[in-house]
């Protein structure tokens, strides 16, 4: 008998073509998932990629509070036309701090991965108030009371604690300076800044919403938008990939 009729054996009998299929693909599964268990991570590190600061975090939470997600994606996908209206193709890197992530499949808006700096906060301000001013045919909701809610910022330590259980690298400093940080962030001239600087390094600090004051739901929220995307310097970037 040659090899190849050999393989009549199999062809003969379901079962024994049965078993021969189970560990064809077992190889193959471990071939495959063996080497993640050997791994620290299968995320590339990616210079930039921080965790958000309290103010971010407490606008990212509101973001997921409002449901933002049902319409809009933060995912560009690495297809062409996508690449050419979003920007860079999103990096696993710039949502590994993401407790739930925020990627989508939903687009009734646009995708905001990198929304952060295409408007001004002012724009924010106006389009979450009543988007049909600045859109007439927009379907978006408006977030008007935002700017009316203060923060209660009693959770935010325990919120960044929580994520360092599941693998954010928050330190102790940072948690135990999280209100603080929290109102520093929404006050140019606040003296904490230098320190806050250091903690978060390049995150913007301002009055996002216009108004002085106690933050409000609304300067969460833009400080979050306002940041998204930003985090990689994609010119250093594709230089070293040599992308695009
Ligand atoms: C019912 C679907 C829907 C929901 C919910 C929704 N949006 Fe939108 N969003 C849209 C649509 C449609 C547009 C495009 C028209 C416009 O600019 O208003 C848009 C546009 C935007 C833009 C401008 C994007 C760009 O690149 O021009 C931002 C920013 C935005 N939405 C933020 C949010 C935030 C934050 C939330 C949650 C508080 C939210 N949206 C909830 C539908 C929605």
């Amino acid at each position: 008998m040659s090899f190849w009729t050999r393989h009549q054996v199999f062809e003969k009998n379901s079962i024994i073509l049965i078993v021969g299929i189970l560990v064809v693909i077992a190889i193959g599964g471990l071939v495959e998932i063996t080497p993640l268990f050997y791994l620290k991570s299968t995320i590339e590190v990616v210079d930039g990629v921080r965790p958000y600061t309290p103010l971010e975090l407490t606008g990212r939470n509101i973001y997921v509070r409002e449901g933002c997600y049902l319409c809009h994606s933060q995912m560009i996908r690495p297809l062409r036309d996508e690449v050419e209206r979003y920007g860079h193709f999103s990096l696993a890197a710039e949502s590994m701090y993401d407790h739930p992530f925020q990627w989508g499949s939903k687009r009734t808006g646009p995708d905001l991965a990198r929304v952060g700096g295409k408007y001004s906060d002012d724009w924010h301000v106006r389009h979450l108030t009543d988007p049909r001013s600045i859109v007439p045919q927009s379907v978006m909701p408006a977030y008007s009371f935002l700017a009316k809610t203060e923060i209660d910022p009693a959770m935010v330590a325990d919120n960044m604690r929580t994520l360092r259980d599941v693998g954010v690298p928050y330190t102790d400093e940072q948690i135990a300076n999280a209100v603080a940080d929290l109102k520093t962030q929404d006050d140019p001239d606040s003296a904490g800044a230098d320190a806050f600087a250091k903690r978060y390094p390049k995150a913007a600090v301002r009055n996002f919403d216009g108004n002085g004051g106690a933050p409000t739901e609304m300067d969460a929220l833009i400080a979050y938008l306002q940041m998204l995307g930003t985090l990689v310097d994609f010119k250093l970037y594709n230089e070293k990939a040599n992308l695009r």
